[in-house]
């Protein structure tokens, strides 16, 4: 047995490539400076790369506007919050769905509670899909945004963006996406409609935790949501206006910059093209491809379980690898305890910071479910060892 068999990629990647390790601790150790504050050389370098990155990301999200429209936050979280924070006002109304996350849901019943915005969740169809018709029938007269996830963190279940984003344009509401789940799995086009889009570094992006960010369409303004220093304009008392100082302030994070930076350029080796979007989208459909041969293995032996619920179907749609389960008789954190202690198998069981995704599956008073996120570093093996722990703890 190996020390350990990985199946929780959804909640972070692991291991990330070889040379975003080697990048970090380089770049790191070479130019752990502050960028952008300082005019030596040194800060100089530090600052291009960062400046790299912002064009590698516009260009991996297919953003056809200024680069320094994509903002460095620390996570998918931060950018939900000061995306939500900073384009909605009182009166407002934002129309959500069940299957998000707390990032968003916690964001929207805050600014609901304390802000006078008003929120409607949608509901997932039978196919586990928010429906065009449905997001349509909850928009009213003050409704500014549409906010939705890419592909849920429960059910693995992607939503037709591009539907989505033409419906929203028709009725000129904002429309963000969180691609928390999809960013480095799947195609994310900006150019289909979205005015902010936000990413979390760590996942499918394959850097590492504490950063993330968000690329802000021309099509808004964000307010920021947070003010302090930012290396330029320092004798004005308000943050300036121009991107990204308007939404960065503080130290940015040298080492995790520097890991999503040699992740992009990875992502883009793995299927080179003249262009780093043509690039990157063809490495991540090959690592989706790559992804969903374990998923699709893994569903299949799972769907045919006695006492085995899982929570959607691959039949259903367009997936992601994450898919979550549960077993009759068992509670879900005990199945998962009992794969970590006894298979050395990583899941997470639980409500997956998702509540009312649970809700709609009815896994959302007794415990949960249990979460299986293969990724691309998973071998076929380690399917092997899963399937015959769940087959040996399931009887
Ligand atoms: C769909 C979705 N949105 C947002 C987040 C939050 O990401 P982070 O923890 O990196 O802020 C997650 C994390 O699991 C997620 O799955």
């Amino acid at each position: 047995m190996k020390d350990n068999y990985y199946f929780d990629n959804a909640a972070t990647t692991w291991p990330k490539p070889e040379t975003v390790y080697q990048f970090m601790d380089s770049f790191f150790r070479s130019h752990g400076v502050n960028p952008g504050r300082s005019g030596h050389t040194l800060a100089v370098e530090a600052e291009q790369m960062i400046v790299e990155t912002r064009r590698l990301l516009a260009q991996f999200f297919n953003h056809q506007g200024d680069p320094s429209r994509v903002v460095f936050t620390q996570n998918a979280t931060d950018s939900l919050n000061m995306a939500l924070q900073g384009l909605l006002r009182e009166g407002d109304h934002v129309i959500t769905t069940q299957l998000e996350h707390n990032a968003v849901l916690r964001t929207c019943s805050h600014l609901q509670r304390d802000r006078g915005l008003s929120v409607t969740l949608v509901a997932p169809n039978d196919t586990g899909c928010i429906s065009c018709e449905s997001l349509e029938a909850a928009i009213k007269k003050n409704t500014r945004a549409i906010v939705i996830n890419h592909a849920s963190n429960v059910t693995g279940a992607v939503q037709d963006i591009e539907a989505i984003a033409a419906l929203a344009k028709a009725h000129q509401l904002i429309f963000i996406v969180d691609s928390a789940q999809t960013a480095g799995v799947l195609p994310v086009d900006m150019s289909c409609g979205i005015d902010v889009l936000t990413f979390t570094g760590h996942k499918g992006l394959f850097g590492p935790m504490g950063i993330g960010g968000m690329v802000v369409g021309e099509s808004v303004e964000l307010m920021p949501t947070r003010f302090g220093g930012t290396g330029v304009d320092s004798a004005s008392v308000y943050q300036p206006d121009e991107y990204p100082h308007r939404l960065e302030s503080g130290t940015v994070s040298i080492p995790g910059i520097a890991g999503l930076n040699a992740a992009q350029k990875w992502i883009a080796g793995l299927s080179p093209a003249d262009d780093h979007w043509t690039a990157c989208k063809n490495a991540v459909n090959t690592i989706h491809a790559a992804e969903m041969r374990h998923s699709e293995r893994i569903w299949q032996h799972l769907q045919g379980k006695a006492g085995v619920t899982l929570l959607g179907s691959l039949a259903d749609g367009p997936h992601v690898a994450t898919l979550s389960f549960t077993v009759a008789g068992m509670p879900a954190q005990q199945l998962a305890e009992m794969m970590d202690a006894d298979y050395h198998i990583c899941v997470r069981a639980g409500l997956h910071c998702a509540p009312q995704a649970h809700k709609a599956y009815d896994t959302d008073t007794g415990g949960g479910a249990v979460r299986l996120s293969p990724g691309y570093f998973t071998e076929p093996e380690d399917v092997d060892h899963l399937l015959t722990a769940v087959d040996e703890l399931c009887t």
